[in-house]
């Protein structure tokens, strides 16, 4: 009995590694018709299975088995529940890691899904539950555990809910996704991004916010460990609108996120090649977007550096020079965190209408403070008020600097807004598009969580000026945005 029990658990598993597969479209219907005799076949399993019980025991109250049986798994035993009654038949398999913690919180888990532990379960009249759980790695430290959860209810189809888990043995607690990048959003982020794209690869008649709405930074909480090269996700093909049946396993080799996981929590679990990202994002391959602050620095650039931190997400600070003693801290800190400093001259003056002389003497004097701030020297100029012509590009000839304009104007300063300023943002950015910005304006520095939020979700990676071109401007000339 508890062979035919296990075979059951692994044909319903098989049909999550199968089907992670891509499909072509002629392929679609035969693994349509397979998933309906595989669906069939189980069914008449359980149907054989609950009329031979029946003819059993007719007359006998619902009953509760438990026995134990070893599992397929390196010294992990079963605790199966069967329990029997009119309207419901359910089996249960329960992990007996040997571990109290993680027994207790996998056990919680199934009981919740039992039907006497769930509501309206008294107006049902048949259903089944078939609960399983598999192994999927296990090393010293740690265990990764799936629990497959198979309702039948009056013969409609099959609902199917996966729990899944990677336990530190030691502590008998679940390791987040969010430890694995140490807690950065962006590398939560760039995990949603990966798994959205497999599926729509592999599925391309999903549909895009069906997928979306499925696969959030909460709902990967929790993720598996296949080898020490491939992390693992699991979930419902119906409620991605790729199947009516049946779990998906999406897999995402480790290097892909090497970037965000470069932490001894991390390379515990896995093989982590040094990261592929040096501080530089290839902008000819990917979204780029360069964020740009003006009139700094101030008393809400701390802050600002902090946002970015959290999203890993570069920018560049256009500065005023007689604003940098009182703030440089905050400057040095931009400098240690790899943003880059630009050059917003030091009292701010429309410079077409300046002497050559003064025009030089404004730029320069802001590039020598920078530097006795911070050891690095400006090598572009953000004129003020976007003020350019003739006589300001031969200074800046002269200078050797380019001046570095905008095609995203958020007009924060006018609007003193977040949710206005992120909209502006959000919704005009293009790939290569440079956005002006103010972080003296508290408003400004608040849309900035907002505005890298969306736009990450949207697979941009936010790089300084320089990075965004990628190679040295020419001097005196003006750019407003990146062009492929
Ligand atoms: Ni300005």
């Amino acid at each position: 009995m508890f062979h035919k029990m296990e075979r059951m658990d692994t044909q319903i598993y098989s049909s999550v590694e199968n089907n992670a597969t891509p499909i072509k479209p002629r392929g679609f219907i035969y693994t349509w018709l397979c998933l309906i005799i595989t669906s069939l076949l189980i069914c008449s399993l359980w149907y054989g299975q609950q009329s031979q019980k029946s003819s059993h025991t007719t007359h006998i109250p619902p009953s509760t088995t438990h026995t134990y049986t070893l599992s397929s798994h390196s010294a992990i035993r079963s605790r199966i529940i069967r329990n029997q009654s009119a309207s419901h038949q359910m089996i249960a398999a329960y992990p007996q890691t040997g571990i109290a913690n993680i027994d207790k919180a996998v056990a919680t888990i199934i009981d919740s899904n039992t039907p006497s532990q769930q509501a309206h379960s008294n107006d049902i009249a048949t259903r089944s539950n078939t609960i399983t759980y598999r192994i999927i790695h296990q090393d010293d430290t740690t265990i990764s555990l799936a629990v497959f959860v198979r309702t039948t209810i009056h013969r409609t189809l099959p609902t199917n809910t996966v729990h899944y888990w990677t336990f530190d043995k030691m502590s008998g607690q679940p390791i987040t996704s969010s430890a694995l990048v140490d807690t950065s959003i962006a590398g939560i982020n760039e995990i949603v991004i990966a798994l959205r794209k497999q599926v729509q690869q592999h599925y391309p008649h999903a549909e895009p916010v069906k997928v979306a709405g499925v696969i959030t930074p909460e709902s990967i909480t929790n993720f598996l460990v296949h080898d020490r090269k491939t992390i693992g996700f699991l979930f419902d093909k119906r409620s991605l609108g790729i199947g009516v049946d049946g779990i998906i396993s999406l897999k995402l080799p480790i290097k892909q996120l090497s970037h965000f996981v470069q932490n001894p929590t991390t390379k515990k679990l896995f093989d982590i090649p040094p990261s592929a990202l040096s501080s530089t994002t290839d902008c000819v391959r990917h979204r780029c977007i360069a964020l740009t602050f003006d009139d700094g620095p101030g008393p809400y650039t701390q802050t600002l550096l902090e946002h970015l931190d959290r999203y890993h997400a570069k920018a560049t600070f256009f500065v005023v020079g007689r604003n940098i003693a009182p703030y440089s801290i905050a400057l040095q800190q931009a400098v240690q965190r790899k943003h880059q400093i630009g050059n917003h001259t030091w009292n701010h003056p429309l410079l077409p209408k300046r002497d050559e002389a003064v025009i030089r003497q404004e730029i320069e004097s802001t590039n020598s403070a920078v530097a006795a701030a911070t050891g690095v020297t400006p090598t572009m100029v953000r004129p003020p008020y976007g003020g350019i012509n003739d006589k300001v590009r031969a200074q800046l000839q002269l200078l050797t600097m380019p001046a570095i304009m905008w095609s995203i104007d958020t007009r924060d300063w006018a609007d003193h807004d977040a949710a206005i300023v992120c909209s502006r943002a959000v919704t005009n950015a293009t790939p290569g598009a440079i956005i002006l910005m103010h972080d003296i304006h508290k408003t400004s520095v608040d849309a900035v969580p907002c505005i890298l939020d969306a736009l990450q979700k949207q697979g941009y990676a936010f790089v300084t000026v320089k990075n965004l071109f990628g190679h040295p401007l020419s001097a005196g000339e003006s750019y407003s945005q990146y062009k492929q």
